[in-house]
């Protein structure tokens, strides 16, 4: 008796064991296997329109119009005070404060908003701007076409950057009509030599140079120049597997699987360059925002440096990628005029340990290795950066 159960115990042994073993070589994958089946990609290097090729000349000018306030009516603001390099080419507000605010990020105040009103949507990043419209890492992509604003209302950097100094609540104020906006600049640009001199440098002309165009020529240059696409999630993908912590690359594998984040967050910029209603509420301090073709729809953002960018939405009403991910995951319009929210994201039930991955994740998108730097003086002689 003794003898056949010492047997049996032994075989069991064996049973329990092979069990294990085959369960573990059959089943189990480990997250770094299970990602490769996603063919991650990385940013290719930036590309230039081929009527606006970059150069040193063109890029320094890019920079000092970026930070000059003498592209803005009453000299009190620059495309830096709403795209700061500290802030991640953002501003930390929800809805930026343009003409006559005072102050940098979230101490900025509408000082005498006396006639301006509020800037009505959040502003994106210039990071990597550059790259909008990117599909993947494969395709070309079309700087020309590059898709501009939540709604995607102007095409390209160059054709972008000619419209804050024209808006009146952004740039302009009242120091000139909107249609003279650029007949006062040109006027003003000319009559400084060292802006003169280098505009004749970039664009190899005379003082004809200084016009319109090349003012939105030589900042998207600068532009091109803003670029982030060493991250670690970027460093994970080229190989460095030790980049990225295990629960970050669980929650790569809830981005792409169960909770459909890529579904619109796609390819390298984590963007397909769609609109959709995602029901986010009104801000109150605006009121409605019908967003594209009057549905309140809006571009997927990317995501890439999002951790440094809240508020997030088109609008800022999420405060932090907590709000976000709980807002998805609820599934339920915030907004009582768009009953539904895209069926991609009903009914995620995310554990809150998923949503912790999914979040530790995105934090893994971030590569703050992108020129920071300020001009200490503009050719204007005005304080870079403005008020
Ligand atoms: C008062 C704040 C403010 C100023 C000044 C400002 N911007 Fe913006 N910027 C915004 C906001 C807000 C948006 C989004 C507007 C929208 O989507 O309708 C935006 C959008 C953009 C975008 C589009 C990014 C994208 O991914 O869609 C670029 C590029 C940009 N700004 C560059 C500039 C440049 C260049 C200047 C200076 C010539 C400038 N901005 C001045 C607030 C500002
Ligand atoms: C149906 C397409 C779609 C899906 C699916 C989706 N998003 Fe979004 N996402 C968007 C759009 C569009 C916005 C901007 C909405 C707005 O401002 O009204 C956005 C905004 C965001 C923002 C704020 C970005 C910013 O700069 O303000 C984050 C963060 C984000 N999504 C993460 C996620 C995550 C994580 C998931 C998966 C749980 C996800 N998204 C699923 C389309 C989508």
């Amino acid at each position: 008796m003794k003898q056949l159960s010492k047997k049996y115990f032994i075989w069991l042994v064996f049973l329990v064991g092979y069990i294990l073993l085959w369960g573990c070589d059959t089943d189990y994958e480990s997250p770094v296997d299970q990602i490769s089946l996603l063919r991650l990609e990385t940013l290719p290097p930036v590309g230039d329109p081929t009527d606006n090729l970059s150069s040193p000349a063109k890029v320094k000018l890019g920079k000092m119009l970026f930070w000059d306030p003498i592209l803005s009516g009453e000299k009190d603001i620059t495309c830096a005070t709403c795209h700061h390099p500290s802030l991640g080419y953002s501003d930390r507000l929800d809805l930026s404060i343009g003409v006559r605010g005072k102050g940098l990020g979230t101490t900025r105040i509408e000082k005498d908003s006396r006639g301006i009103p509020r800037v009505g949507r959040n502003a994106p990043t210039i990071i990597n701007a550059a790259y909008n419209g990117l599909l993947s890492y494969h395709q070309s992509y079309d700087p020309q076409l590059a898709p501009m604003f939540w709604d995607g209302r102007r095409t390209s950097l160059e054709s972008q950057s000619l419209g804050p100094p024209a808006a009146f609540n952004e740039m302009r104020g009242d120091a000139y009509e909107e249609t003279l906006t650029y007949d006062s600049l040109v006027s003003r640009l000319r009559k400084i030599e060292a802006y003169a001199d280098m505009f004749a440098n970039a664009f190899d002309g005379d003082i004809h140079s200084v016009n319109e165009e090349n003012i939105g020529k030589a900042i998207a240059a600068f532009e091109r120049t803003i670029i982030s696409r060493n991250s670690p999630y970027d460093q994970f993908v080229n190989g460095r597997k030790e980049a990225l912590t295990v629960e970050q690359q669980q929650g790569i594998l809830l981005f792409f699987g169960k909770a459909n984040c890529a579904t619109c967050h796609s390819g390298p910029m984590f963007s397909d360059y769609n609109y959709y209603n995602l029901g986010i509420g009104d801000n109150e301090k605006v009121g409605a925002d019908l967003g594209l073709q009057q549905q309140r729809k809006f571009r997927t953002p990317t995501l890439r440096n999002i951790t440094l960018t809240a508020p997030y939405m088109h609008n800022g009403v999420h405060k932090t990628l907590e709000d976000v991910m709980n807002y998805y995951n609820e599934g339920v319009s915030e907004n009582p005029e768009s009953e539904k929210i895209d069926a991609k994201i009903q009914n995620l039930k995310l554990s809150p340990e998923e949503i912790s991955s999914i979040i530790r994740f995105m934090e893994s998108l971030t590569d703050d290795s992108f020129d920071q730097s300020i001009p200490s003086s503009v050719p204007s002689g005005l304080p870079p950066g403005g008020h």
